[in-house]
């Protein structure tokens, strides 16, 4: 059985829709509950069993680099203070996996930041994770969509329902239904108007690819938005094998712009051991019961 042991997290984007707060600070810093959003997306995939992660950033992310690498200054003065667990804290975010860096500096598309992992990741399946996109499933969506890789042998891409005048901010694929919640893609458009969208199942930000993706992705033109569209390569991949899209139970937050982020950070607050019940009688008491 071919396991999934690398990842690949984009994060090179400007974030626009996250503007004033992203003009200085990348999106996958702020802190969805106790932790940034790109530690949650990590930890994710450690969860799933994936040891190697690439995340892809630009030189206006540099923080994102710095949050991964030691910081021996600060470790000295937490040890020096007697504060064992925020230094335990701290050193086990360089310790959370394998993680390494690729720049994308010209913002040339999904398919194009994928494509530059190529060397990376070699002759093998692996994941990738939109950190825009956060989950709330029991197990972890990635691991799931593992399962499935593991069941079909394809490429297999996370699938929900969007409304119909949606279609137009996501990937829209057509589908046959080939198990409980596992459909066979026949077809998919990036970003469609909803006239012309083949159904309303949207491609949300997890993905299991086989390599050949790389292959398809070089042969990728430009298209919506005049960028290399991942979903444009995965539609050229399916001329050559399957591709299997997974509709998962669960909550889907879109943490690329503020009022998804808000929602998603109550929701992790609200299951975090530490801060759970505070925040359950506080946001009671503010709404009512
Ligand atoms: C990307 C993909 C799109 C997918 C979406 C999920 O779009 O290109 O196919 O549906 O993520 O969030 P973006 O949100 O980067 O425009």
């Amino acid at each position: 059985m071919i396991e999934i042991r690398k990842a690949v997290i984009p994060a090179a984007g400007l974030g626009t829709r996250f503007l004033p707060t992203t003009k200085s600070i990348p999106k996958e810093m702020l802190p969805l509950a106790d932790k940034p959003l790109i530690q949650h997306i990590i930890e994710e995939a450690v969860a799933s069993g994936i040891k190697q992660i690439i995340v892809i950033t630009s030189s206006a992310k540099i923080a994102i680099e710095e949050y991964f690498k030691r910081n021996l200054a600060l470790e000295s003065v937490l040890q020096e203070k007697g504060e064992t667990e925020l230094l335990e804290g701290v050193r086990r975010i360089s310790t959370l996996a394998n993680i390494s860096f690729i720049r994308q500096d010209q913002p040339l598309g999904l398919g194009h930041a994928i494509l530059a992992t190529r060397e990376i990741i070699g002759n093998e399946p692996f994941a990738v994770f939109l950190p825009d996109d956060i989950f709330d499933t029991d197990p972890p969506l990635i691991k799931q969509m593992i399962n499935v890789y593991q069941r079909h042998k394809g490429s297999v891409i996370a699938l929900r329902q969007v409304a119909k005048e949606d279609t137009v901010r996501y990937g829209i694929v057509k589908t046959d239904q080939v198990a409980e919640r596992v459909y066979r893609i026949l077809d998919m458009v990036e970003k469609p108007a909803p006239e012309e969208a083949p159904s309303n199942l949207a491609i949300m930000g997890r993905y299991i690819l086989t390599p050949e993706i790389f292959e398809a992705l070089i042969d990728t033109q430009p298209g919506t938005g005049g960028e290399i569209q991942l979903t444009d390569g995965l539609a050229l991949l399916l001329k050559q094998q399957a591709i299997y899209g997974y509709a998962f139970d669960g909550t889907y937050y879109d943490a690329g712009k503020p009022l998804g982020f808000l929602k998603a950070s109550v929701s992790l607050g609200l299951h975090h051991p530490g801060m759970g019940n505070e925040l359950r009688e506080h946001l009671r008491k503010l709404v009512g019961n």
